[in-house]
């Protein structure tokens, strides 16, 4: 993964990249570094961990120079340690990279046989040595970095600079994002527009195979044929504004607050005034006969609720895939499908991966995605905006109720269209969710309280029946992502097939269950983990709460709202006991060791 950033510019170069490398460290934190060139020296800086280390690094040892390449980085190949942090430098070059070089053990072997030395354990520093190796043999710089790209097998976007040449940066890219941003005499590199923001707003994204010379004035992209390339430069609309916490103490609380507003922001972009769906036109659900969903993590749980309306409401047959299994597993993709790829960022290798698996062979693709310029939407038929806003935190919040959102919307068009009917008033009902959540969010006392017992757990349950499964199963994964208590969820039914015998006093199971049809047998299901022992955490409704009967070990209430729209609402509270939980334990709430926000290596 890792974030790159890179500037030719008219200034000092390390405040410049440290403030676009802030904006890329949802891509890695284990480690950053920036290089520059000064009077035609390279010089560099790294440290281990967030970037306030290096940030901190800087002042006691500037680092001079108005050209320079910056990187944060998620570890791959090789622990997080200053020699293993990029940029890589050897001889007169130095390079950031993101992605995976494949080939890099047999590169290595053939550059150590030359005489060239190793520092690190990374694939990425066989790049420097590379582009090294062939500036002794001779090569210009321009021509030393081509020759190396040339041999690179793998997924990579990189950015190189160059001993004594103030004025030049060569940036290449293949499977992994990168966006040129021109400023005035002055261009930048980065790993996406965001980070390029506070510096221009005029953007020109390369393409697949695309090699680009860079000077202060002028930016030459030739394609992977070697071919000059016209690449459009366009104005990107970023509101900075909206990526600062705005008095919330962690992104995570300020993106859950916003979920009434997000959910508003995306059915306002679905439902028109007269209770229409408008769904983008190239969308016909009377030419589509099944669904393949695929995406990773929680965009996965999203996909897995919408299975349940796609076939309950619109009697659509689903797939859904997670993207990193979904291409090995070859699945035969008959013409009349619609394939649909769900991504927070759009930049995701596994989906992106999949994305392409199905070219050619669905009858559709389309992009389920909260970043429209990235990769996914870049790449579909059909881009679905789900109008979450900047997420900034890692762990996923309003990103999912608003897939949840666009699917249920999706879902019901697809209904209409092939002449089924729909759940009554579910549009006027969906109107009033951005209010239901608000009050959902606003339980959180209860789940505070609850959540200080929870921190001392090893081991926690979620449960959920039908649609509220894949809840139980998001609830665990925040769970495990932001606190590290292992967790895991179930279909409320499966646990005495097997995890039941997981069950003591020690082991809090949290039961997801609004009072609908399918309550009675969850009420059983809380029996037998009571019967055992177990402290059954009860999220519902009032009715539900009544009917709970007793031994329950806390309830959490929400308002009741109809069925299918239950998976939106208690998806806040699967967030609140995760966030809580994970204050009280002390975690990095927004930042989870290990972890990236946006996963572009498979
Ligand atoms: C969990 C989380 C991850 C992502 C997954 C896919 O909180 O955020 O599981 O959902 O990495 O990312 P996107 O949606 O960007 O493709």
């Amino acid at each position: 993964m890792c974030g790159i950033i890179g500037v030719l510019g008219n200034h000092e170069a390390a405040p410049i990249l440290v403030e676009g490398l802030k904006r890329l460290e949802y891509r890695g934190y284990d480690s950053a570094g920036i290089a520059t060139v000064n009077n035609g020296t390279l010089g560099r800086r790294r440290a281990v961990g967030k970037l306030v280390n290096l940030s901190d690094a800087l002042v006691h040892d500037p680092l001079a120079g108005k050209s320079g390449i910056g990187h944060t980085r998620w570890a791959t190949h090789g622990a997080p340690t200053v020699t293993n942090a990029h940029p890589h430098r050897s001889g007169c070059v130095a390079v950031v990279h993101n992605g995976i070089i494949e080939n890099y053990k047999e590169l290595r072997e053939e550059l150590a046989a030359k005489g060239l030395a190793y520092e690190s354990e990374t694939d990425s520093e066989t790049v420097a040595l590379l582009a090294e190796s062939f500036a002794r043999e001779g090569f210009s710089p321009v021509d030393a970095a081509a020759k190396t790209v040339e041999r690179l097998h793998g997924a990579f976007a990189l950015a190189f600079l160059f001993d004594g040449e103030q004025d030049l940066m060569i940036a290449a890219r293949k499977g992994s994002p990168l966006a040129i941003g021109h400023g005035d005499g002055e261009m930048f590199v980065g790993s996406d527009a965001m980070a390029l923001a506070p510096f221009t707003d005029q953007i020109t994204y390369l393409e697949e195979g695309d090699f680009a010379v860079l000077t202060r004035t002028s930016l030459e992209i030739r394609n992977s044929e070697g071919k000059l390339a016209n690449r459009e430069k366009r104005q990107i609309q970023l509101d900075m504004a909206r990526i600062e916490k705005d008095g919330h103490k962690h992104f995570m609380a300020k993106e859950i607050a916003e979920q009434p507003t997000a959910i508003d922001r995306a059915l306002a972009n679905y439902l028109a005034q007269d209770n229409s769906i408008v769904l983008p036109e190239a969308l016909d659900f009377s030419q589509i006969e099944r669904l393949t969903l695929v995406a990773c993590g929680t965009g996965y749980y999203s996909c897995l609720v919408a299975k349940y309306w796609f076939e309950q409401i619109a009697r659509m047959p689903v797939e859904v895939d997670v993207a990193s299994e979904f291409r090995y597993r070859e699945p035969p993709i008959s013409a009349d499908t619609l394939a649909v790829f769900v991504s927070q960022s759009g930049e995701t290798a596994d989906t992106l991966a999949a994305l392409r698996y199905t070219e050619g062979k669905a009858k559709q693709i389309a992009g389920l995605v909260n970043v429209p310029e990235s990769s996914i939407a870049r790449e579909s038929d059909i881009v679905l905006p789900i109008k979450a806003g900047p997420e900034i935190s890692v762990a996923s919040t309003k990103a999912f109720t608003c897939q949840l959102t666009v699917l249920l919307l999706m879902a019901l068009k697809a209904a209409e269209v092939r002449g089924h009917a729909l759940p009554e008033n579910v549009l006027e009902d969906m109107r009033a969710l951005p209010g239901l959540v608000h009050q959902a969010i606003a339980a959180e006392n209860s789940i505070q309280a609850m959540a200080r017992d929870l921190a001392g757990a090893r081991d926690v349950i979620f449960l959920g029946r039908g649609a509220l499964y894949p809840i139980a199963l998001e609830g665990a994964l925040k769970l495990k992502e932001l606190s590290y208590i292992h967790a895991e969820g179930y279909a409320s039914g499966e646990l005495k097939h097997g995890p039941i015998a997981l069950i003591d006093e020690t082991v809090p199971v949290v039961v997801m269950a609004p009072r609908d049809a399918l309550f009675e047998k969850t009420v059983s299901n809380m029996q037998e983990v009571m019967a055992r022992g177990g402290k059954v955490i009860l999220v519902t409704d009032a009715e539900g709460a009544k009917m709970a009967g007793d031994g329950v070990h806390a309830t959490i209430v929400l308002p009741a709202l109809p069925d299918v729209l239950a998976p939106i609402l208690y998806a806040v509270p699967a967030q609140q006991i995760a966030y809580y939980t994970a204050i009280a334990k002390g975690t990095d709430v927004d930042q989870p060791r290990n972890l990236a926000k946006s996963v572009t290596v498979e």
